[in-house]
């Protein structure tokens, strides 16, 4: 940057009568050329921080005329202002240097909590603006991989991910910290040297590549974020009575309701989901075929001759069709929806019920995958299932958990993955709301002590769902099968 460049820079960026008998902070002082002019148009000392050891050795020696009125220190910006108290500075200089940071705000904070008076900011166009994609009243932060900054042998730069502000970002900003502009920006000369270090001769951007301007302390100007006013509710308010987008959505969400049959627990198991039910369970249900398969092998390990076996909510009897292919014949299979039963495997005694058919009981192995979660009394049933089962029974169940919203996340990721839309899935929610009512894993290891069952494995577990296997006395031996 040639001699005339900087004088004429500087003359903008710190005007005499903003100097004189201040103490000014330059950030990023580079070759200290700003202590310079400073000193030299009467202010009273001049303080700068540079990282880069080559400049700071520089720019100490071409200082030292000044003794103590000038001091350089060789320190990353971020960390010598933490060490600063309030108003330590009467104005601050960041020439070249905003847009080297990734989190402009949080530096800005800073800068201005150690300014006392004025804060000078010269800085460049988001490319996003400068190209003519926004318009230069854009009110963002681009944040870039390729930002450079000169290092001292002159002959490269080195490249890093930075954050530059538009202008109205950088006056927002400034404003939350109580700093206002007294001209929209500051303007350099038109001279030959000017017009070159603002790229207005070499590029076909309308808009030049640097700008100024200067921020000044009005703590009647100040801003406040809506992180501030929340605690006490302060600041602007909508209403949203009367409010068009917000009626334009209450009227498309019934619109969607309305299309979708939306109304909460309208769930059922009826004539049209018997009808598709293995495609329904496949979809839905994650480890549908293996937890099914890892029944029928308990089932196999166990050893038991000729068991008598039920399944709970046999739906259409997917899994009572499996045992009996295994060449087990004592089966029952009990569903409280007559359309399932209607569907269902045949080669079992099948009973339409609510309730546990405690009449047919005892039972050597009794299955409930997914039901349990959709009956209410829930208690009362496994007391039920616990009285029903042989000294030497098992119990297998399987139940979809209160979770996590992550779990939930992994379970909507399953559902849409096995080809589910987004409405489709948010309509199943909404059906099965207050009909299947999950509960947690504690409740389940707490309810199964209270009813006295024996022991409890986890013998399968996806997203939301567990399977248990529990046994009624004592641990069944594996036998070889
Ligand atoms: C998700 S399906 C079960 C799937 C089945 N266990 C399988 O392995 O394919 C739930 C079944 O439980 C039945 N169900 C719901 N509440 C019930 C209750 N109180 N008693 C018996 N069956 C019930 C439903 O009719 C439905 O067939």
């Amino acid at each position: 940057m040639s001699k005339e460049m900087l004088e004429d820079k500087l003359h903008v960026l710190l005007p005499q009568w903003l100097i004189q008998d201040k103490n000014i902070l330059d950030l990023g002082s580079c070759m200290g050329a700003a202590g310079q002019w400073a000193l030299h148009h009467g202010a009273a000392s001049y303080t700068g921080v540079e990282l880069q050891k080559e400049y700071a050795a520089q720019s100490q020696k071409l200082l030292t005329p000044w003794k103590n009125r000038a001091h350089i220190y060789q320190q990353d910006i971020r960390s010598f202002i933490k060490e600063k108290n309030e108003d330590s500075y009467d104005v601050i200089l960041m020439a070249g240097v905003i847009y080297l940071f990734v989190d402009p705000k949080n530096i800005i904070d800073e800068i201005c909590r150690v300014a006392k008076e004025t804060i000078v900011i010269e800085t460049t166009y988001p490319q996003i603006i400068r190209n003519g994609k926004l318009p230069p009243s854009a009110l963002i932060t681009e944040y870039t991989h390729r930002q450079e900054v000169n290092l001292p042998d002159g002959k490269e730069s080195l490249l890093g991910i930075c954050a530059t502000s538009s202008l109205r970002a950088l006056d927002l900003m400034f404003s939350l910290n109580g700093f206002g502009k007294n001209e929209p920006t500051l303007e350099f000369p038109k001279t030959r040297h000017m017009l070159n270090y603002s790229n207005e001769n070499i590029s076909d951007s309308k808009i030049p590549l640097r700008l100024a301007v200067r921020y000044v302390k009005d703590d009647s100007k100040k801003l406040s974020s809506l992180e501030d006013n929340l605690p006490d509710k302060k600041g602007f308010r909508r209403s949203w009575e009367n409010d068009p987008l917000s009626k334009k959505r209450t009227v498309e969400r019934n619109k969607i309701s309305q299309q979708f049959g939306m109304e909460t627990g309208s769930w059922k198991f009826d004539e049209e989901v018997a009808k598709n039910f293995s495609t329904i369970a496949k979809r839905e249900i994650p480890d549908y075929q293996r937890v099914i398969d890892k029944t029928v092998e308990v089932v196999n390990k166990c050893g038991f001759r000729n068991p008598k076996i039920i399944d709970i909510g046999s739906a259409t009897g997917e899994t009572l069709k499996r045992l009996h292919n295994e060449g087990y014949r004592n089966l029952f299979g009990v569903d409280n929806s007559q359309k399932m039963l209607d569907r269902s495997f045949k080669k079992a005694t099948l009973i339409c019920s609510e309730e546990f058919p405690v009449a047919h009981g005892p039972f050597d192995v009794i299955i409930a995958n997914w039901v349990l979660h959709f009956i209410h009394q829930r208690e009362q049933y496994l007391q039920e299932i616990k009285h029903s089962l042989n000294q030497d029974g098992i119990f297998i169940l399987t139940e979809k958990l209160t979770s996590s919203p992550l779990s939930y996340s992994l379970y909507d990721d399953f559902k849409r993955n096995s080809g589910m839309t987004d409405n489709e899935i948010f309509k199943k929610y909404t059906q099965l709301k207050n009909v299947l009512t999950p509960r947690s894993l504690l409740w389940y290891l707490d309810t199964f002590k209270k009813t006295g069952f024996g022991f409890v494995d986890i013998i399968n577990a996806n997203s939301m769902f567990v399977t248990f296997l529990i046994q009624k006395n004592k641990r069944i031996k594996a036998q070889r099968v």
